[in-house]
Parts: C-alpha cells; sequence; structure tokens
C-alpha cells in the first residue's frame, strides 16, 4: 500500500470515528452524530454552570460541576482548567465552553414515569452542552463525556459532533456490600461509590449489621464466640451502646456522614441496612433475653423489650441517614412465627415512616393466611422457591427490586461448591434469559418467563446486585472486594441503564468486552486499581542493598507485580525497650516488618502477609533461616500470591470456613507493600530488592 493511499485511509477512519459517539458503559441511549468538526478538551476549557440553575437539587448543580471540574483533569491529565464559572452560554466569550444546564423534559423510566435523571446533549467545536431533566441528569450527563473522552478514537480526545439523549429505564440501579461479616474502613467504602458512579450505578446498599452463619456455633453453648458487628458507633452514653462489641470496627457519626457526602457528591445514595430480627447475633450478644433459645440469631418477637430494642437502635441512626429509604432486612425468620413477622415489619413500616423515610426488606415468604405486609413496603426479591414469587407480588401490588443470587450475587471470594462465582457471570448477564436474551431487571429466572416480568412493569423498581461476605473477614482484603466487583458492576451498570431488548442503542458482548478495560483503569476519583505513573522497564524500584528503613513514592502498587529481595533476618529473639522511667524491659521479638504499604505488610515471622485494614495475618508455611541469605521471589495477580524460595512455591493461602460444615482453602492476592522498605524492627540484611509491574 502506498504512503499516500494509506494517510488517506487513516484520514477517513478518523473522520467516521468521530462522527458517532464510541461505545460506552452504560450506552447511550440515543445520538445523532453530525458531520462538522467535534469537541476538543483543551487547558483553556471552561466549564460554565448555567446561573438560572446553579442551587437547582440536592446536592445541587454547582456542587457537581466542582466535582466533574476535577474528575475532568484526572482522567484528562491536564495540568489545569479554569475554576468553575456561573453564567450563561451566551455572555461568554470562551472558546470552548462545557456548559451545565437544567430543562430537559421527556425523560421518563420504561415504566413512563417521569425522572429527573435523564439529560440531552449537544456537542460541537465550540462547546459542550449537557443539559439535565434535573441536576442528577446533568451528573450522568458528565459522566458520559468523561467516557466519550476515555474512549475517543483520535489522539487528541476529539469527542464527536452531534446531539443525544439519555434516560435509565430503571428507578434504583445499585449494589449491595455486606460490611457486617468483614469489616471494611470509609475510606474504601467512598471509592466503591467513586468507581461505581462512572458507571451511572446510584445506590450502595450497606449490609451493616449480621453475623458468621455457623449451626453448630448458633446451637451451642458457644454462640457468643462467633463473629458479628453492628457498624454506626452509638453516641457516648447512647442507650445501645451495649450493641457494640469491637469499637474499633465500627464507623463513627463522622466517618459516616463524611462518606455520605463523598457518595452523594458522585450521585450515588448509601441504603443502609440492619438486619433483624434474623441475623441478629449482635443485639443477641448484647441482650441475651431477647433471643430464641438455641436459635439466638433469631431475636424472640414476642418479648415485650424486642421491638422497643430494635425501635431504639433505629432512634439512634435514622438521623445519621441522607437516604430517603433504610432497609429493615427482615430476611431468613422462622416461618411458624409469620404472624409475629408480619406484624413486626408493618409496626417498623409505620415507625420509619412517622419518621419520614420508608423501608424495604429482603423477599421472604412467610406463609400467614390472616396477616399480610402492607404494600408500602418495597420487597427486594433474592431467592427462588424460598421467597414469595416476585411477578406474583407485583400482582398484588408490592413494589419490587430484583436481586435474584442466580444473577446477581457473589460471595467474598467463592463459595459453597461453586454457587456464586468470583464474577458475576458475563454469559448470563448477555444471554440468560429465557430464550437466550440478555439479563434485566426485569429478568428473575433463566428458565421460567412466568416468573420474568415486562421492563415497562411500573411496580419494578431496578435492580441491586450483591456481594455477601459469608466466609468474614479472613477470606478476602478489600481490594480483593474491588476485584470481585470492578467487572460485575460495569456490565450490571449497563443491564440496569438501558435493559436487555429494549433499546437498539444497547451494547454487544463484544463492545463491552472492548471498552470496558479502558474505561476500569480510566474511572476517576479512586486509585482502586493502586496503579502507578509507568515506570522505565516496569521497574518501581531496586536498591542493591538497604540498611537503613527507606520509604518509596508509592503508598501501595496493585497487582499483577514480582517483589524480589534477599534477606537474612538476624536471630534476634528480644529486644530491650527503654522506659519512661530511665529502666528497660525485654520483650520478645518476632522478626519486624520487612515491606510495608497502605493495603499490606509483609513479616518477617512465617513470612507473613498482613492485611493493615483487618490486622488479620496470613502466613507462609515457611519460616526464614537466620544464619543464611535466603533469595524470595514474590509474584501476585488479583487471584494469587505466591513465593519461589530456593525453588519451592509456596502460596498465601486462607480457609474459608463454609457455614461452619467444611475448610475450604483459597488463594490471596495481595498488593505490593511498597511504601516503606526495611522496617524499623527488622534486624538483618536486606539486598537485591526490586519491585517490577507484571507477575
Ligand atoms: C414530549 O413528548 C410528547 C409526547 O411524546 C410530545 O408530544 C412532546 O412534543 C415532547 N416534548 C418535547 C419537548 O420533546
Ligand atoms: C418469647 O418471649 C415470650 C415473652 O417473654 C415468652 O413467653 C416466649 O416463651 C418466648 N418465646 C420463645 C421461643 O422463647
Ligand atoms: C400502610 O403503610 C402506610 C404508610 O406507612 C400507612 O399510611 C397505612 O396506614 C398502612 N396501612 C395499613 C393497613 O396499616
Ligand atoms: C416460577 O414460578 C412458579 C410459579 O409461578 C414457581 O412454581 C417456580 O418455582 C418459580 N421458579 C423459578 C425458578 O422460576
Ligand atoms: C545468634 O547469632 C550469633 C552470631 O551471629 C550467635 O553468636 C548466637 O549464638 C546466636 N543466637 C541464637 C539464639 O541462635
Ligand atoms: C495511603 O495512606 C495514606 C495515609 O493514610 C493516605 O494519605 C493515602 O491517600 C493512601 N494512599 C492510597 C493510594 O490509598
Ligand atoms: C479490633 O480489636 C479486636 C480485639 O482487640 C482485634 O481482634 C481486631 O483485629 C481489631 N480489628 C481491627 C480492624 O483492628
Ligand atoms: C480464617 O478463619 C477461619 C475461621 O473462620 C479459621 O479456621 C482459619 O484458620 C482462618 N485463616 C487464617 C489464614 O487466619
Ligand atoms: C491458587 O492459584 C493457582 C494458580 O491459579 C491454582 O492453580 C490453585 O489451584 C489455586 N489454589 C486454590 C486453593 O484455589
Ligand atoms: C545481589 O546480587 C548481586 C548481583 O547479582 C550478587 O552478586 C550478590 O551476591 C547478591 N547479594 C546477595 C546478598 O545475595
Amino acid at each position: 500500500m502506498n504512503a499516500l493511499l494509506f494517510l488517506g485511509l487513516g484520514l477517513l477512519a478518523s473522520l467516521r470515528a468521530t462522527t458517532s459517539l464510541q461505545p460506552q458503559i452504560p450506552s447511550v441511549a440515543s445520538f445523532t452524530g453530525s458531520n462538522v468538526p467535534g469537541f476538543l478538551l483543551s487547558t483553556s476549557t471552561q466549564i460554565i454552570v448555567d446561573s438560572d440553575f446553579q442551587d437547582s437539587g440536592s446536592p445541587s448543580l454547582i456542587t457537581y460541576a466542582q466535582t466533574f471540574r476535577s474528575d475532568l483533569l484526572f482522567l484528562a491529565g491536564l495540568a489545569s482548567i479554569p475554576e468553575v464559572r456561573i453564567g450563561s452560554l451566551e455572555d461568554s466569550d470562551a472558546s470552548s465552553i462545557i456548559f451545565l444546564t437544567l430543562g430537559a423534559t421527556n425523560h421518563t423510566y420504561f415504566s413512563g414515569v417521569a425522572t429527573e435523571e435523564g439529560y440531552d446533549f449537544v456537542i460541537n467545536s465550540r462547546s459542550y452542552i449537557i443539559k439535565g431533566s434535573g441536576a442528577i441528569g446533568v451528573w450522568w450527563g458528565t459522566r458520559t463525556l468523561l467516557q466519550q473522552l476515555a474512549l475517543s478514537p483520535t489522539s487528541d480526545g476529539t469527542i464527536a459532533a452531534g446531539s443525544g439523549s439519555d434516560t435509565p429505564g430503571w428507578e434504583v440501579r445499585g449494589f449491595m456490600l455486606d460490611a457486617a461479616r468483614h469489616w471494611f474502613e470509609p475510606s474504601f467504602l467512598a471509592d466503591l461509590c467513586i468507581y461505581a458512579s462512572f458507571f451511572k450505578l446510584q445506590t450502595f446498599h450497606i449490609h451493616a449489621s449480621d453475623n458468621i452463619w455457623d449451626q453448630n456455633f448458633i446451637s451451642g453453648p458457644d454462640w457468643r464466640k462467633l463473629y458479628s458487628a453492628f457498624r454506626f458507633q452509638p453516641a457516648a452514653g447512647s442507650p445501645i451502646a451495649g450493641l457494640i462489641q469491637l469499637r474499633n470496627e465500627t464507623w463513627s457519626k463522622d466517618d459516616f456522614t463524611a462518606l455520605q457526602t463523598t457518595c452523594s457528591h458522585h450521585g450515588v445514595t448509601i441504603v443502609p441496612e440492619v438486619d433483624t430480627p434474623g441475623h441478629s447475633l449482635a443485639i443477641s450478644k448484647w441482650k441475651p433475653e431477647l433471643a430464641i433459645p438455641n436459635a439466638p440469631d433469631n431475636l424472640n418477637l414476642s418479648h415485650p423489650d424486642t421491638i422497643p430494642t430494635i425501635k431504639a437502635i433505629w432512634d439512634e441512626i435514622l438521623p445519621w441517614f441522607t437516604s430517603a429509604e433504610v432497609s429493615i432486612g427482615a430476611d431468613e425468620y422462622d416461618p411458624s412465627l409469620a404472624n409475629d413477622y408480619i406484624s413486626f415489619v408493618n409496626e417498623m413500616s409505620e415507625y420509619i415512616s412517622q419518621r419520614g423515610k420508608s423501608i424495604r426488606i429482603w423477599g421472604t415468604n412467610e406463609p400467614s393466611t390472616t396477616a399480610s405486609i402492607n404494600t408500602s413496603v418495597t420487597v427486594q426479591h433474592w431467592d427462588f422457591p424460598g421467597d414469595s414469587i416476585p411477578v406474583q407480588l407485583m400482582n398484588r401490588g408490592y413494589r419490587v427490586i430484583n436481586s435474584e443470587q442466580q444473577f446477581l450475587y457473589l460471595d467474598g471470594k467463592t463459595s459453597d461448591e461453586g454457587q456464586f462465582p468470583l464474577e458475576l457471570v458475563q454469559s448470563l448477564m448477555w444471554s440468560g434469559a429465557p430464550g437466550g436474551g440478555g439479563w434485566a431487571p426485569n429478568i428473575f429466572s433463566p428458565d421460567d418467563s412466568s416468573n420474568n416480568t415486562s421492563p415497562d412493569n411500573p411496580l419494578l423498581r431496578g435492580s441491586i446486585m450483591a456481594l455477601w461476605n459469608d466466609w468474614g473477614n479472613n477470606a478476602t482484603t478489600p481490594l480483593e472486594i474491588y476485584y470481585q466487583l470492578s467487572r460485575s458492576l460495569a456490565v450490571f451498570a449497563e443491564k440496569v441503564w438501558a435493559g436487555s431488548g429494549v433499546r437498539d442503542t444497547a451494547l454487544s458482548q463484544e463492545q463491552f468486552n472492548s471498552i470496558y478495560p479502558t474505561l476500569n483503569v480510566a474511572a476517576p476519583g479512586q486509585n482502586l486499581n493502586r496503579a502507578v505513573p509507568s515506570q522505565p522497564n516496569n521497574i518501581i524500584f531496586q536498591y542493591p542493598t538497604v540498611s537503613e528503613p527507606r520509604i518509596s513514592a508509592f503508598d501501595s502498587v496493585g497487582p499483577p507485580y514480582t517483589l524480589t529481595f534477599t534477606i537474612k533476618p538476624s536471630n534476634v529473639t528480644e529486644i530491650n525497650v527503654p522506659l519512661s522511667d530511665g529502666t528497660s524491659i525485654l520483650v520478645p521479638h518476632d522478626g519486624g516488618v520487612i515491606f510495608a504499604g497502605n493495603d499490606s505488610k509483609l513479616h518477617v515471622q512465617s513470612l507473613s502477609f498482613e492485611d493493615p485494614t483487618t490486622q488479620i495475618r496470613y502466613p507462609l508455611s515457611y519460616t526464614l533461616p537466620t544464619d543464611t541469605f535466603t533469595t524470595v521471589e514474590m509474584h501476585a495477580t488479583r487471584t494469587y500470591t505466591y513465593a519461589v524460595i530456593e525453588g519451592s512455591v509456596y502460596w498465601w493461602m486462607t480457609d474459608l470456613d463454609i457455614w461452619g460444615e467444611y475448610m475450604k482453602p483459597a488463594n490471596m492476592s495481595f498488593a505490593a507493600p511498597s511504601h516503606f522498605i526495611r522496617g524499623d524492627d527488622f534486624f538483618g540484611e536486606l539486598h537485591n530488592v526490586s519491585l517490577v509491574l507484571g507477575s
């Protein structure tokens, strides 16, 4: 091919590429390209918020605009852009403008109900105008702009000219995290909100009280030893203070408020869940008299103090929440107590509605012939045949959220007999509906279409996927939870925004696969990948000898990586610790820390990895000799970490305690402990240290 023809074809390709929007996640409902030059972001691009609407919405348009500006800087890698201005398009003389305004009409969910989440947009070479049906619609419109920038086929990042319109199909689009059976820092939860928001998910359901389920403990004398938690830290002197067993594993009101604010500034609402009257071991440990004997995870609703106790819990924490709805859990209770259960749910519904909020419950099937749950309660379906049938619930007037486990459940790492996979199964999401169509919130059953409904059913509110932590704190690190969620949230986001078979602009699986990796890397506002700027030869650091503690520029480096070092720990087993009175005492010394970072520490003792969030250590079945040098070569990916030592391979593992029935070994993935090299408490020699990207 001659050079001129090649150039000509290249030009054609780039013209074609910039007259249509790039496929993105979730797909945009409609766009008409125009054959004129597109929009090019530059350091002089001016974000203008329409002065008629700056305070509209909660958060307001101006608040969203500020978050958008920092995302734009992060994603585009620009050194700076002008501060957000308030004004009008007409009065600006800027040559490049992103204009944020309101006034889009006719945006409805598939049900036909009007929504503020829609937006229209018009792109030309001078301006990119986003007009929302509400401030939240503008916010989603800014996610579209950012994704187009990340996916632009031209090297300068041009976005195609034209005009479009976009609206989500459903009102509830979210994910649930079991933050009760696993402890998470608020900063990690905030990062998850920010990540999910890039894909236009807007509900973060936080399951905040529960216990590990293990029949041997539950029905035996040792039930108090089973891990349980209630995560909201009551104020000092609160009547519910006794509910807290591990104060170090609770969120203070300030922490939680800051988390809610970060999430809401990204368009995400936190829906908190306190699960009663089942899953209530944290309450039974505090007030054993409320527990049902031999089933202390269930509360006795007939005990005169049970419902007042549950109300006292909500009294304490309801004022924390900005969400209009909370979940009272209410799953897996004793069916022989159906009437007690139903009257409890109705009483709580009434109680919380008097305090300005409404409630959701998990789907159950309470076989009562005399009572029924008030239809103002939203039911989150998750289980066949344990739950009432969702289409029947809708026929009876209940509003339903689809969390059907066959499609939408993950469990920290994997689970029982592979019941729950590491990630949402792509084949189910793209072709798991009866007849081979893709999953969508209206699909509850993969094989029985009588259990599914139409996308426009007004009682179908949407969908929430779930990640449980049945195997507790030591099954996963927080980053491993992110690895399970990262792609899962993206595919889910497409389906819950666009549905399956509703819009002809919806993504194909091939399109999703080709763009997801770019968008995952581009997602602004967080660095859950623990990505680092590119380094020559992928070498993060390399030190021939480390005789003093040192600090690198890298807090933590995500897998895949290879960390190599040659070490001879000292044989010191006790050290002298000076006391303030001038004397000193001998304390045992375990060898100290070799490397530490934000997400992991590596100890000399058993070459244990420690997760700093939970402070759990994962030992290797290996002990470093103290009388000779040993070279350790560590390899990590998102699904495992192993070391090669003297030609042998050692895996960092955990044991998943599956329902207390059997132990299942599982690999652990750790980010590289890259910040502190050679802890203050390490005595010995450390040489030939290198951290290189790639395993
Ligand atoms: C809104 O939709 C209605 C009904 O489809 C249509 O008559 C009207 O022109 C639309 N308005 C706008 C501003 O698009
Ligand atoms: C529940 O509490 C009531 C009232 O204290 C009591 O009569 C009843 O036996 C308890 N039920 C169970 C199963 O312990
Ligand atoms: C159902 O709940 C609503 C909202 O709390 C309340 O107004 C209504 O009275 C309840 N209905 C019954 C039958 O209790
Ligand atoms: C579907 O619905 C029928 C009743 O309508 C029920 O018997 C069946 O168990 C349901 N199950 C699934 C998986 O769809
Ligand atoms: C530790 O090593 C030193 C020499 O390096 C040796 O003299 C001493 O006996 C060793 N102590 C123990 C407890 O092995
Ligand atoms: C690492 O931890 C420090 C201190 O807690 C914090 O400032 C920093 O943002 C963290 N870095 C990452 C990548 O989380
Ligand atoms: C909280 O304290 C308990 C008891 O001291 C300890 O076992 C646990 O590891 C601590 N949790 C965290 C997250 O530090
Ligand atoms: C994880 O916890 C289980 C009990 O739940 C325990 O049997 C197992 O040894 C623990 N594994 C590690 C690596 O701490
Ligand atoms: C750990 O990962 C390796 C490599 O993928 C795999 O061969 C091994 O089976 C895994 N171990 C467990 C217990 O799953
Ligand atoms: C470090 O590597 C160099 C070069 O390969 C080698 O000569 C030296 O012996 C190594 N140091 C140790 C302590 O093994």
